[in-house]
């Protein structure tokens, strides 16, 4: 069974990042189609990238990076669960991206964004970062944001009493699960 990583781009203690990342992964396993599981930075403590070379080319020497490069090859597609830190990616996910290139390449990765415009701005950016990695960036997202945000993230409202959610997350699902299945075709044929 095809294996996806649900990548949460947010290590800080007071995160919200758990939230949405534990609802699309009940979500998603609720589908029977591929084995979801979430990958936290937490648990690959990388330094700021200090490495000879950029992971293209040169092997990695930071043990925790080694570990990632690892864990990053054993999926076949990824839903990164972002926020946004000043309109962009937040930080350690851009360098948990650059300790790895083989291990993303040809794999399709979907987005949830959360804050006041749904991470749009992160996601934009993170489907520049997909191409670099050459990664299939999918068109359905789902964003979280406005006041739906605010009475989640500050007012506790829990993520099922969003009507709209799992319509918005079918739709990615759905469509990351073809890219998921074509392009897994494609790698086990090359
Ligand atoms: C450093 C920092 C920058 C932020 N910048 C933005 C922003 O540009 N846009 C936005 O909608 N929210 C912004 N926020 C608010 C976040 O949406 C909110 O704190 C969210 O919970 C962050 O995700 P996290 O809890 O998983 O770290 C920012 C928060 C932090 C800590």
């Amino acid at each position: 069974m095809a294996k996806i990583g649900i990548l949460m781009s947010t290590t800080r203690d007071a995160r919200f990042a758990d939230q949405p990342a534990a609802w699309l992964l009940r979500f998603a396993q609720a589908r029977g189609d591929f084995a979801y599981e979430v990958l936290d930075l937490r648990d690959y403590p990388m330094p700021f990238f200090n490495e000879a070379g950029s992971a293209m080319g040169a092997p990695i020497e930071d043990p925790a990076g080694q570990r990632w490069q690892q864990k990053v090859a054993e999926y076949d597609g990824f839903i990164v669960v972002t926020a946004e830190y000043n309109h962009g990616v937040p930080a350690v996910l851009k360098n948990a991206l650059d300790f790895a290139y083989r291990q993303w390449n040809r794999k399709p990765v979907a987005f949830v964004g959360y804050g006041s415009v749904g991470a749009a701005r992160a996601i934009q950016e993170l489907r520049l970062l997909a191409s670099a990695l050459q990664m299939m960036p999918i068109g359905p997202a789902v964003h979280l944001q406005g006041g739906e945000f605010m009475a989640v993230w500050k007012g506790g409202k829990p993520l099922d009493e969003l009507p709209q959610l799992p319509a918005a997350a079918t739709r990615m699902l759905d469509d990351l699960a073809w890219w998921v299945r074509a392009l897994k075709t494609a790698r086990d044929a090359a």
